[in-house]
């Protein structure tokens, strides 16, 4: 079977590919950025980046984005920050992050590398080990934990690139928070329930599975019906996470002061079977220095 990693890797490299060649597939996600971007941005205060570069301009905040796609965490914070590092799996999707966000290299260093912090054949690759990758203020991971193998692990190898007292900020999809929409594009009232599951990856370790037993199912004919690709389901480890199991991984990975956000506006997706989506916000401290401000 193919890994997980190698799941995304050539997921997101298709992808990265063919967004530029699906117009549709490429608005809709851009929907999805620009309303990630306005709740992290009105929410700046949470994150606890509430002084600016303006008002703060001799700090010195670094930032590593994770899983880091074309950028979108990157560029929502880019006001708060001095410094922005990216590192994503798929080298195609850095190679777009590093293009996309060229031009805004002049008000502060912004590039991403490909690579990897979850092979636990390789915890500490030589690639990702010099100074600049450690002792981050910030690390983000948006969108990207229901793709790791291992949410806690995930969530603690990143602890281990924060500074004492760094904050962890994610983004992912919440269970229950999907809606259907039907052929006309109205929303199905009554439909709130978790409705990507039918093409969630019955892992074999069993996260995320529904029904608790751990072993592979054949994949739901529903999704063989769509257009989605074998690969888009290999990549997915869980569709989504209840707060309570992204608390408890954030506390499992050492992370103290646990906050979870819920997006008020729902996000629409398509990969095959149209419906609107429920996208929280999680942040964690690494412990340290008890300053509770980065
Ligand atoms: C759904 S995209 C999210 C991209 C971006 N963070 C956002 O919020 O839109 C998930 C990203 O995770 C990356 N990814 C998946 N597994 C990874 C891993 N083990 N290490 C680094 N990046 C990974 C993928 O290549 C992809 O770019």
């Amino acid at each position: 079977m193919t890994s997980v990693a190698d799941a995304n890797r050539a997921f997101f490299d298709n992808m990265s590919q063919t967004i530029r060649q699906d117009p549709i597939k490429a608005q809709w996600i851009a929907g999805i950025n620009d309303k990630v971007t306005n709740f992290l941005q009105s929410h700046i205060d949470w994150v606890g980046l509430s002084h600016t570069k303006t008002n703060a301009p001799d700090r010195n905040i670094r930032h590593l984005d994770y899983a880091c796609g074309d950028g979108v965490l990157s560029r929502a914070l880019h006001p708060y920050v001095t410094d922005t590092v990216g590192i994503d799996i798929s080298p195609l999707t850095v190679s777009s992050y590093n293009t996309t966000n060229a031009s805004l290299n002049p008000r502060h260093p912004i590039r991403a590398v490909v690579g990897s912090l979850l092979d636990k054949s390789d915890p500490n690759p030589v690639s990702l080990s010099t100074p600049e990758f450690f002792n981050f203020d910030i690390v983000t991971g948006g969108l990207a934990f229901h793709h790791f193998e291992d949410a806690a692990y995930a969530a603690e190898r990143l602890r281990k690139r924060l500074r004492p007292g760094g904050v962890l900020v994610l983004t992912d999809f919440l269970t229950g928070g999907d809606m259907l929409i039907d052929d006309d594009g109205n929303v199905v009232e009554g439909s709130e329930g978790d409705h990507y599951s039918h093409i969630r990856r019955h892992h074999a370790n069993g996260h995320g599975h529904h029904h608790g037993h751990g072993h592979e199912h054949a994949p739901d004919t529903t999704a063989a019906k769509g257009d989605i690709k074998k690969h888009t389901m290999d990549s997915i480890v869980v569709t989504a996470f209840s707060i309570q199991e992204v608390k408890d991984f954030l506390a499992n990975a050492g992370f103290v002061d646990i906050d979870v956000r819920v997006m008020p506006e729902k996000v629409f997706v398509d990969f095959g079977k149209k419906m609107l989506r429920t996208i929280m916000f999680a942040k964690g401290r690494n412990p340290g220095d008890g300053k509770d401000e980065l």
